[in-house]
């Protein structure tokens, strides 16, 4: 017989439900309204914004004591300094020392905020002006124009508190850096700023990458920020990453802070301020001009650079030399013989307002300014800019999150009549496999008992048959013996 008990055992799965999270966020925990803080090692902005070195003397203590005191990190610029003392040419890197020690001390009286200076490693000063920031004491220095890797006195750096931030331009730059860093000083930067190819001033790009997108802001940071991610990981030490170049709207904080910046660097937008450090025509060489004005230009230095175009450079893109006296060679790679014009007094000259014996260079979205506000005023600004994108973008991200739940409902809606269905489904089958194997069963007992009645049939037919032939055998028998007697 069938066993129909092995059927009834079979188990159907169990699915709790009550087990499976549906995700519970409490929206109104969340504060959307406040730009964050940049923290750079111990020093913590109120504001994520630095105002970007500016050299020859565009910004000095004046600019970067009155971003200090909104709350952004102010950046004295220690390149070619020397060049607002009038004995430069008889003093020259001395001048620079001292200049650089005087701005710091300067702005150090007018402000309690966060203060760092910018030094290019391709000054020849570069070790001496490195100096003088640790010695008095400055939050932080940034490092760009070449790799700071080669002789860092990190112990004195660690020693005055003094926070080192690189100024890169790609992801192998950051991590060229790192690297050296670690396998030399068993250290690395506190942060680092990458600069796009908008920016003003020199650039770390050759000339064909300027405009091509694959170098553009917005891929270069994420790639950055991923390199950084693993030092902050080895290091358990948030290193933030400052996005420079083109950032001109509080909007466009809001969206670098997107693609993973901490911070945003930003100098064009600080020329338009009172407090910018350069000669009033200086600014109003940015209010003037369009956008078709701004071009790149082959800087002396080695690297192209973004200014706005005007008659000296037009003079020296065609082949005109101006007249170079070159106190010290200032710059490690100027090749000062073959260069049209000696780079830093062009740029002393610009920052005098004299502009005929130089030029001002620019980011790209320096036409965009067109007046002078004070630096409060442009922070605030900012702030209130961000703001509304963060608002923007939140409620985008609210509205995006409240269609997540609803689908989610209805997903777990269809999962339950899913699973029921299933279930259903399944006992039906098994019912319906019962049935059909029961039925199966009873066809094949109705076959057997036909097939045994037939056999049985067949038997008795056989053993009718074999009586028969045994009578016939034995009248047989006896009609032989009967015959074989009587003859
Ligand atoms: C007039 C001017 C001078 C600059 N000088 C320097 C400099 O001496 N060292 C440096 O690292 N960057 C320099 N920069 C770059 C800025 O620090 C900053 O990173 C850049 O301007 C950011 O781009 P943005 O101008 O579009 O905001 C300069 C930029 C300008 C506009």
């Amino acid at each position: 017989m069938l066993d129909f008990s092995i059927i009834s055992e079979l188990q159907i799965p169990k699915i709790d439900l009550s087990n499976i999270e549906w995700p519970r966020f409490d929206l109104s925990r969340i504060r959307w309204s406040q730009i964050p803080k940049l923290r750079i090692g111990d020093s913590v902005a109120k504001l994520p914004i630095v105002q970007g070195g500016m050299g020859v003397g565009i910004s000095l203590s004046g600019l970067a004591s009155a971003v200090a005191n909104e709350g952004g990190i102010g950046v004295i610029a220690a390149n070619s300094i020397g060049m607002l003392d009038p004995d430069y040419y008889a003093r020259h890197r001395d001048a620079n020392v001292v200049a650089l020690r005087k701005e710091i001390r300067k702005a150090k009286e007018k402000t309690s905020g966060i203060i760092g200076v910018n030094i290019m490693v391709a000054v020849t000063d570069f070790h001496a002006l490195l100096m003088v920031a640790i010695e008095e004491k400055v939050d932080m220095v940034f490092l760009g124009a070449g790799l700071p890797i080669k002789g860092i006195p990190v112990e004195e750096l660690r020693s005055a508190r003094v926070k080192v931030v690189p100024i890169v331009s790609s992801a192998r730059a950051a991590g060229l850096i790192f690297r050296s860093w670690l396998k030399k000083y068993k250290d690395i930067p506190d942060g680092v700023v990458v600069e796009g190819p908008k920016a003003g001033g020199h650039l770390g790009f050759k000339e064909d990458q300027i405009d091509d997108p694959d170098f553009a802001l917005e891929r270069i940071l994420p790639d950055v920020v991923a390199e950084i991610k693993t030092y902050e990981d080895k290091f358990r030490r948030a290193i933030p990453v400052i996005a420079a170049g083109g950032v001109f709207t509080g909007a466009d904080i809001y969206n670098l802070f997107k693609l993973g910046a901490s911070g945003v660097q930003m100098g064009t937008r600080f020329v338009g301020t009172h407090e910018c450090d350069a000669d009033i025509r200086f600014k109003e060489s940015y209010i003037s001009c369009r956008e078709g004005d701004i071009e790149i230009i082959k800087s002396p230095v080695g690297m192209p650079g973004r200014a706005i175009g005007n008659k000296f450079l037009k003079d020296v893109s065609s082949g005109e030399k101006k007249g170079i006296k070159c106190a010290w060679k200032c710059l490690k790679s100027c090749d000062i013989t073959n260069a049209p014009y000696c780079i830093s007094l062009a740029l002393d000259n610009a920052r005098k307002g004299v502009l005929e014996k130089g030029f001002a260079f620019a980011g790209s979205n320096a036409f965009r300014i067109d007046e002078i506000i004070s630096v409060k005023e442009l922070l605030q600004e900012l702030q209130k800019q961000y703001l509304c994108a963060e608002e923007k973008g939140a409620g985008r991200l609210r509205s995006e999150y409240e269609k997540a739940l609803e689908k989610l409902v209805s997903l777990k809606e269809e999962y339950l009549i899913g699973v029921s269905s299933l279930k259903d489904e399944y006992e039906m089958g098994i019912e319906k496999g019962i049935a059909t194997l029961r039925e199966e069963y009873l066809r094949s007992m109705d076959k057997i008992r036909s097939l045994k009645t037939k056999y049985v049939k067949a038997v008795d037919d056989a053993n009718f048959l074999k009586k028969e032939l045994i009578e016939l055998f034995e009248r047989y028998s006896l009609f032989n013996r009967l015959n074989t007697e009587e003859i």
